[in-house]
C-alpha cells in the first residue's frame, strides 16, 4: 500500500533523531555530553504550574474556543503591547499547540503549492520540510558573515512567484538578532513586493543585550501582512505543554482558526491556563533563567577562545552556540557522529540548518555538563 507523494522522503526532525540517539547511548551506559537539546533545563515556573493544578480542579478540562479561551488571547494581547509595542486586540490573537503547529496551519492558509517563499539560512530545520508537505517551495537566502539578513541578496532572490518570507530572530542555530535598520529594509522590500512576512519570534524574551525588536512594530504597513509567532516553550521553560500563539490581520487569524477547528481544536485547556499565568507573573523566573543563560554563553565563549581549530560565534539571543568545525572537518555530520562516539559531546551538524562546516551547540544544559563537553571536545579537536 502506498503513502501519500505528500509524505515522501519526509523523515522525524534529525535534532530529535541525534538527540535521541544520544539519550540511548546515555541508556546503555555510554558517557555522553548532550547538547543537542532545544529545550530549557529549568523547571516550569511553579506559577504556571499552580495555575494548571487550579484548572484541572475548578474543571476546565473541557473543549475551549479553537483561538484559546479570552483570559489568555488578552494576555498575550497584553504582553505584546507591554514588551513588543504592539498593539493587537484579542481577535488579531490566537493559540496553538505549539509555535510548531502554528508555523504549519499559517503556510498553510497563506500560501498556495508552486508559491516561493524566502528563509534566510542558517534556518530551522522544520520551515523547509513544513513546506514541502504542503508543496510550497523555500527559496534560500544565505545570511553576511555575522549570521544578518542580507536584504540585497533576499531582493534578488524574488521572483514572480514569490509570496512570502520566513524571518526568525533571534535565530536557531545562530543566536542572530536583526537590527532596526535591516528590518525597516526587510519591511519596505515586503510592502513594495506585497509578500507575506512569517515571523518566528519564539526566542524573543532570551537576548544577552541586544534590543528584540519586532518587524511588525515597524509601521502599519508592514504589520498589516506580518503574523508574529510566539509561544511560552522557550521563554517560560514550558516546551513539553504545548503552548504557542500567534498575531496577525483578524481575517488571517480567523481563517487560521477555521483550519485549526477542523484539524486539532484548542490548545490543551490546562496549558491555556498555565500559560496566562506564566505570561503575567513570571517576569522574576525570566530574569534569572537569563542571568543563568548570560553567564553559561560567557564560560563556552572564553573557553571556546582557547580551542585553535574551532571558532564559536557569539550569539546575540536564543540558547545556543553555533561553531566552525570546517579546519577539523567540513562535513559537519562526519564531525558530530565522530565527536559522539569517540568525544561523548552529542552536537547538531550545521548542514541539518543549510550550513555545513558548523555545528550548533546548546547551552541548555548545566555548567557542569558544559565544562565537561568543552574539555572533551578541546580534547577531541588536538
Ligand atoms: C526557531 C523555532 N521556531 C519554532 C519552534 C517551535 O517551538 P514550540 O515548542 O512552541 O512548538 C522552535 C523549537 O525548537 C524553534 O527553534
Amino acid at each position: 500500500m502506498q503513502l501519500s507523494s505528500r509524505i515522501k522522503g519526509l523523515e522525524e526532525s534529525q535534532t530529535l533523531a541525534l538527540n535521541r540517539l544520544a539519550k540511548a547511548m546515555i541508556a546503555e551506559g555510554q558517557s555522553v555530553v548532550n547538547l543537542t537539546a532545544g529545550e530549557l533545563d529549568f523547571a516550569t515556573p511553579d506559577e504556571a504550574k499552580d495555575a494548571a493544578v487550579k484548572a484541572i480542579r475548578d474543571g476546565l478540562t473541557t473543549y475551549t474556543p479553537t483561538a484559546g479561551y479570552d483570559g489568555l488571547r488578552w494576555a498575550v494581547a497584553s504582553k505584546l503591547a507591554r514588551e513588543n509595542k504592539l498593539v493587537y486586540s484579542s481577535d488579531e490573537v490566537m493559540t496553538t499547540a505549539g509555535a510548531k503547529q502554528g508555523l504549519y496551519e499559517l503556510m498553510a492558509v497563506l500560501f498556495d503549492p508552486g508559491d516561493e517563499v524566502l528563509v534566510p539560512t542558517p534556518a530551522w530545520v522544520s520551515y523547509e520540510e513544513q513546506m514541502r508537505v504542503l508543496g510550497i517551495k523555500p527559496v534560500f537566502a544565505p545570511t553576511d558573515k555575522k549570521f544578518h539578513i542580507d536584504v540585497k541578496a533576499m531582493a534578488a532572490a524574488i521572483g514572480p512567484k514569490t509570496r512570502g518570507i520566513l524571518l526568525n530572530s533571534p535565530n536557531n542555530p545562530t543566536g542572530a538578532m536583526e537590527s532596526a535598520e535591516s528590518l525597516r529594509k526587510l519591511a519596505a522590500l515586503a510592502v513594495k513586493k506585497k509578500l507575506w512576512v512569517i515571523s518566528d519570534e519564539i526566542y524573543e524574551r532570551i537576548s544577552f543585550g541586544t534590543p528584540h525588536i519586532s518587524i511588525a512594530s515597524l509601521g502599519d504597513d508592514i504589520k498589516r501582512q506580518t503574523i508574529v509567532v510566539g509561544g511560552a516553550s522557550k521563554s517560560l521553560a514550558m516546551t513539553g505543554w504545548r503552548l504557542g500563539y500567534m498575531a496577525g490581520p483578524a481575517h488571517v487569524i480567523k481563517a487560521v482558526t477555521a483550519f485549526q477547528s477542523h484539524a486539532s481544536g484548542n490548545p490543551s485547556s490546562i496549558s491555556q491556563a498555565a500559560a496566562a499565568a506564566g505570561l503575567e507573573k513570571c517576569a522574576p523566573f525570566v530574569k534569572s533563567m537569563l542571568k543563568e543563560l548570560a553567564a553559561r554563553r560567557a564560560f563556552l565563549l572564553k573557553a571556546f577562545g582557547g580551542v585553535k581549530a574551532l571558532r564559536a560565534h557569539p550569539p546575540e539571543g536564543a540558547f545556543y552556540l553555533f561553531v566552525d568545525v570546517s579546519r577539523v572537518d567540513k562535513d559537519s555530520v562526519a564531525f558530530a557522529q565522530d565527536l559522539l562516539k569517540n568525544a561523548g559531546v552529542a552536537v547538531v551538524p550545521g548542514k541539518y540548518f543549510r550550513h555545513d562546516g558548523w555545528v550548533r551547540l546548546s547551552f541548555a544544559t548545566s555548567m557542569a555538563n558544559l565544562k565537561s563537553a568543552v574539555k572533551r571536545i578541546a580534547d577531541y579537536c588536538k
